[in-house]
């Protein structure tokens, strides 16, 4: 173990609440041995295990599904989500971890065991897709800073809804739609993803915008389907 490496016990020690949902970089390995890093979300179930929603096609559910094993990468650096999804990810980006490889720089990690797979059929406004459930246990947690946050949606959508609360009677109508329907899609985020008081911070800041200016969804009932 390198000296700057903290051993932690469950993902309570990474700040992880149950049934909230984390954007990670999951790392795995093919058949051939290469490495592979591609954010994902993941949902903290308990203390000692997650849920990830997995899109066919993607090279991490081949890789899941050939080896039976991933590490989650917590990580808050936009270049490293940035670039897993649009750069070639360079082989510098990792290092072995027992055999396995993850992020270097990132906050923190944990391997996974026991890894369960259901498949099923989803629709969600993005319409029909085809997922695979993957619940697994944590193996061995290792925290490369004392203090770690994982990434969780839920406080920018309150903090974005928050800004257009103090905007929203003073633009026009076309404005005021905008803002609108953003909040509306930020309650979504906040509802899917985030913690009891995300959800709770975006139930007040709905209900402050009807007193303020009144009913908005009544008022652009023709144009929110
Ligand atoms: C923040 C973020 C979270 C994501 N979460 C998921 C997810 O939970 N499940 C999924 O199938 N794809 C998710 N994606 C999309 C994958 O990262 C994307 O399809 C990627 O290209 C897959 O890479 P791979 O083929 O190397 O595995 C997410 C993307 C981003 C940017």
């Amino acid at each position: 173990m390198a000296a700057n490496e903290i051993k932690a016990k469950n993902l309570y020690s990474l700040n992880m609440k149950n049934g909230c949902l984390y954007e990670t970089i999951i790392t795995t390995q093919n058949l051939k041995g290469e490495y592979n890093a591609a954010p994902m979300g993941v949902v903290c179930k308990n203390q000692d295990e997650v849920v990830l929603y997995l899109y066919e096609g993607t090279k991490t559910l081949n890789n899941i599904q050939n080896t039976s094993t991933f590490a989650v990468n917590i990580t808050q650096d936009p270049l490293i989500f940035t670039e897993t999804i649009l750069g070639d990810v360079s082989p510098d980006l990792f290092e072995d971890y027992k055999s396995f490889p993850v992020l270097k720089n990132v906050d923190g990690f944990f391997l996974v065991k026991n890894i369960a797979k259901k498949d099923v059929v989803r629709k969600d406004h993005l319409g029909e897709s085809h997922l695979f459930i993957i619940t697994a246990q944590v193996q061995e947690i290792v925290k490369n800073r004392e203090y770690v946050i994982p990434l969780n949606r839920g406080i920018y959508a309150v903090i974005e809804s928050l800004v257009h609360y103090t905007r929203i009677d003073m633009v026009d109508d076309e404005k005021q739609f905008i803002y609108w329907r953003r909040i509306k899609e930020m309650n979504r985020v906040a509802q899917k993803v985030g913690s009891s008081d995300d959800k709770k911070s975006m139930q007040r800041i709905i209900g402050a915008i009807k007193e303020k200016v009144g009913d908005l969804d009544e008022k652009f009932k023709e144009r929110i389907n």
